[in-house]
C-alpha cells in the first residue's frame, strides 16, 4: 500500500451512528488495562479516534459490585468512549447497556470475543459464536433499549471448523448493530498464529455497517497490510499496552524516547494512587510496570523484583530505583 494510501487513512472520518471517529483507530478493549488513566495516558499522545473501556461484566454491574462500578468513571477528554458489556443473559445485558448509557457513554459494544474460561463457561464472550440463538437475543434486547450506536467485537469463530463471521455478520447487520469490531482469530487460536487478513476482507466486502480490522497491528507495515483488507477503521490493543503512544508514532513516524517513557509512567503511577484503593492501584501498577518493562533498557531487572513488592509504594519504589539509574546512565 503505497504511503499515500496511509497518509490519507489518518485523514478519515468514520463515523458509527451518530459518533464521529477521527481517525478511525480505536485503542482496544482491554481487561484490566483500559481504565480512565490508561485512556488518558494514551489520549495525551494524540493520534487515536476513539477508546474502549475495560470489558464490564453486566451480571457484576447490575448487581451493584463495587469494583466493577469503578469502572464507570471517565473523563470528558477521553470522549468519544465506546463500553464494553459482557453476558449472556439478554436481561442482564440490557439492563447495564441502559445504565452505561445513562452515565454517558457515546456507544455500547458487545463482547463476542473474550476466549477466557471465566467468561466462556457462563455463556459469554466467545461462547455466544457457538449459541447464535443466545447471541441474535441478546443483540436484540440491547438495541432495544438503547438510543445510542451498538457495536459487536467478534472473533472468527470458536475454531477452523466453526467459522460463523459471516452469519454472525449477517444477523448484526439485520438487529442494527452499527458496526463490527473483527479480530481474526478463532477462539481456539486464542493469540497464536497470526491474523487471517482474508477473513476480515471478506466480511467487510459482504456487509454495508462498518468492519474495523483488529489483530497484531503494531507499526506502518502491519497496518497497512490490515488496511488493505479494505477494512473501514483499526484496532489496536497490545502494542498500545507496551507502547501507549503506538497511535502517534504510527501516525507521526516518531517514537518516544525512554526519559519520555519515565515521565509518563509516573504521571501514570501517581493517577493509580490517587483514583483507586491500595489494593488496587498496586495490583494495575504491578500489571503496567511489567508490560513497560518489555519496552525499557534491563526491563528484566525490574520484573523480578516486582513479584516481591507487596505495596503500592514498594512497585513506585523499584521504579524510582530504576529511572534513577537510567538518569545517570544517560
Ligand atoms: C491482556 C488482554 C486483555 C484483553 N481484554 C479484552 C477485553 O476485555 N475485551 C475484548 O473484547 N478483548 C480483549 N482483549 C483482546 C484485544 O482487544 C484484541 O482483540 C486482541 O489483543 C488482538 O489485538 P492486538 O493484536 O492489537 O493485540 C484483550 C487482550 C489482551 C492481550
Amino acid at each position: 500500500m503505497a504511503e499515500s494510501e496511509i497518509k490519507r487513512f489518518f485523514k478519515k472520518r468514520l463515523k458509527i451512528g451518530n459518533v464521529v471517529i477521527e481517525p478511525p483507530l480505536f485503542l482496544a478493549p482491554i481487561a484490566d488495562i483500559s481504565d480512565s488513566v490508561f485512556r488518558r495516558i494514551v489520549k495525551g499522545f494524540g493520534g487515536v479516534g476513539a477508546v474502549f473501556s475495560e470489558m464490564i461484566s453486566s451480571d457484576a454491574l447490575t448487581r451493584g459490585c463495587k469494583k466493577t462500578s469503578l469502572m464507570l468513571n471517565f473523563d470528558s477528554n477521553e470522549k468519544p468512549i465506546f463500553f464494553q458489556i459482557s453476558g449472556k443473559n439478554p436481561y442482564r445485558m440490557a439492563m447495564a447497556a441502559r445504565m452505561l448509557e445513562d452515565s454517558g457513554a457515546d456507544a455500547i459494544d458487545i463482547n463476542f470475543g473474550c476466549p477466557s474460561k471465566n467468561v466462556t463457561k457462563s455463556g459469554g464472550g466467545a461462547a455466544l459464536l457457538r449459541d447464535l440463538k443466545s447471541a441474535t437475543e441478546v443483540i436484540r434486547s440491547v438495541r432495544r433499549v438503547l438510543s445510542i450506536p451498538l457495536t459487536i467485537k467478534i472473533r472468527a469463530g470458536w475454531d477452523e471448523n466453526s467459522l460463523v463471521y459471516r452469519k454472525v455478520g449477517k444477523i448484526a447487520e439485520d438487529e442494527g448493530v452499527d458496526a463490527i469490531f473483527f479480530h481474526g482469530r478463532t477462539r481456539k487460536q486464542m493469540y497464536s498464529g497470526s491474523v487471517n487478513y482474508r477473513w476480515i476482507g471478506e466480511l467487510k466486502s459482504k456487509l454495508t455497517i462498518p468492519v474495523i480490522g483488529n489483530g497484531d497491528v503494531v507499526d506502518r507495515y502491519s497496518l497497512a497490510k490490515m488496511l488493505e483488507t479494505g477494512c473501514d477503521g483499526v484496532m489496536i490493543a497490545r502494542a498500545a499496552i507496551k507502547k501507549p503512544w503506538v497511535f502517534y508514532s504510527l501516525m507521526s513516524g516518531k517514537d518516544v524516547e525512554v526519559l519520555s517513557l519515565l515521565s509518563v509512567i509516573e504521571k501514570q503511577f501517581k493517577m493509580l494512587m490517587d483514583c483507586y484503593p491500595e489494593n488496587l492501584a498496586k495490583h494495575k501498577m504491578k500489571l503496567f510496570m511489567s508490560w513497560y518493562s518489555r519496552s525499557l533498557p534491563d526491563g528484566k531487572s525490574i520484573r523480578v523484583q516486582l513479584s516481591s513488592a507487596k505495596t503500592a509504594f514498594e512497585v513506585y519504589g523499584i521504579f524510582e530505583e530504576y529511572r534513577n539509574r537510567v538518569n545517570q546512565a544517560f
